[in-house]
């Protein structure tokens, strides 16, 4: 039979990770792409039910923080390449439950470099350690400037403090052991997919569920948005074009205060479900601010776009209308993740 590189994906069954996979299994026949991931809360195999079947791929359940299990996963499957986006991801739970984020962010992705570096130690060549960022890393920008990949890392949150913990040993273990690493740092995504926690989808559900878009503070802190399948195929690129001990920024070019980019999507939810104009606008309430909260990202992605000439494909409102469309025909899915823990969630984080 025919050797097919053995590819490691780690959350895989999350929102990033799972277009990820999809895309590698479809586009890469020649790998086998193996999805490791825990399923938390976040991970879910109902992402990936088109390409489950697939000859060329394998989920793994498994704990990246398990060392035991790990190196027993490396050993066995003798991954070539690895591209990690298992994580803690959400900010808000990172504020109640730091010591979470320490042990997945950090502790796991230690674990996974150690796994890496015990099986190749000697003969890196060809092999490549794929590490997926945040560009929370570099802090908060005030009105003007950008993150480049040089700008210094301030991380504010726990989330943000974990995942620049994590990006630090990648690049120590690129320093000291040699491992043939890349980092690229991304903005927010937005897309299919995306647990009903971060700010698009937790207002579309609301929207659906007539109840309150909860906007922090004075709703003026700006991000830049990136639709999920552009990030996906920037990685591809990345994974398979960029440079060994390299870090890219990856952003959308898409900045947007947080109330303007909520008043354009209940906007676009009035068309979809043929209601008045400025229904859906009369369930923002201004509740009491995140701690710590990041005022501005955006992102200079111009090194990527230069280098290895990749740039978004969609407007954001066309993203956010095929985002929208998704979520309104996929309503099994939202009913699905919204039961359960989540409502203990949501009267725990928005009580
Ligand atoms: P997500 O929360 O949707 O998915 C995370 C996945 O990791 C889930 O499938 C979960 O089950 C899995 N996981 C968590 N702990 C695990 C463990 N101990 N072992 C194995 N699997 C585990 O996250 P996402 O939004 O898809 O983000 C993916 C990556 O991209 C993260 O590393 C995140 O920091 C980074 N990132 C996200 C964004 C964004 O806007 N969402 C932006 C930039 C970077
Ligand atoms: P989020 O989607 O949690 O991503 P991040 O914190 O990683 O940027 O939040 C995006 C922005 O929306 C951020 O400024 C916080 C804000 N936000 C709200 O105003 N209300 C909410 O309920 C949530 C979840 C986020």
């Amino acid at each position: 039979m025919k050797h097919k590189k053995s590819i490691l994906i780690t959350g895989g069954a999350g929102f990033i990770g799972s277009h990820v996979v999809r895309l590698f299994v479809n586009k890469y026949p020649d790998y086998h792409i193996f999805n490791l991931d825990l399923l938390t809360y976040a991970g879910n195999l109902e992402n990936l039910q088109d390409v489950e079947k697939s000859s060329n791929y394998s989920f793994l359940k498994a704990d990246i923080t398990n060392e035991p299990e790990i190196n027993k996963l490396f050993d066995l499957y003798r991954f070539e390449g690895v591209i990690h986006l298992a994580a803690e991801s959400h900010v808000d739970r990172s504020i109640s439950d730091p010591l979470a984020f320490v042990k997945t962010n950090v502790m796991g992705t230690m674990v996974l470099l150690n796994a890496f570096k015990k099986i190749w130690e000697g003969d890196f060549n060809g092999k490549r350690f794929y590490h997926i960022s945040t560009d929370e890393v570099y802090g908060t920008l005030g009105d003007t400037g950008l993150f480049s990949e040089t700008t210094p890392y301030d991380p504010n949150s726990p989330y943000s403090a974990s995942k620049a913990s994590s990006d630090h040993f990648v690049r120590a273990y690129g320093e000291t052991y040699k491992l043939p690493y890349i980092i690229s740092n991304c903005s927010n995504n937005y897309g299919e997919n995306q647990f009903p926690e971060k700010l698009i989808p937790l207002f579309i559900n609301n929207i659906l569920e007539n109840k309150m878009l909860p906007v922090y503070g004075d709703g003026n802190y700006t991000r830049d948005w990136l639709y999920v399948k552009d990030h996906a195929e920037a990685i591809d690129l990345v994974f398979h074009k960029g440079k060994n001990t390299a870090t890219y920024n990856i952003g959308g070019f898409n900045e947007w205060k947080n109330i303007d980019l909520v008043k354009l999507l209940c906007q676009q939810m009035d068309v979809k479900l043929s209601k008045p104009k400025g229904t859906s606008e009369k369930l923002i309430t201004f509740v009491k601010d995140r701690p710590g909260h990041d005022l501005r990202y955006a992102i200079d992605a111009s090194k990527i776009s230069q280098e290895l000439g990749w740039k978004p494909s969609v407007t954001f409102e066309e993203g956010l209308s095929k985002t929208i469309d998704w979520y309104l025909n996929n309503k099994d899915w939202l009913e699905n993740v919204t039961s359960g823990a989540y409502q203990t969630y949501y009267e725990k984080q928005y009580k």
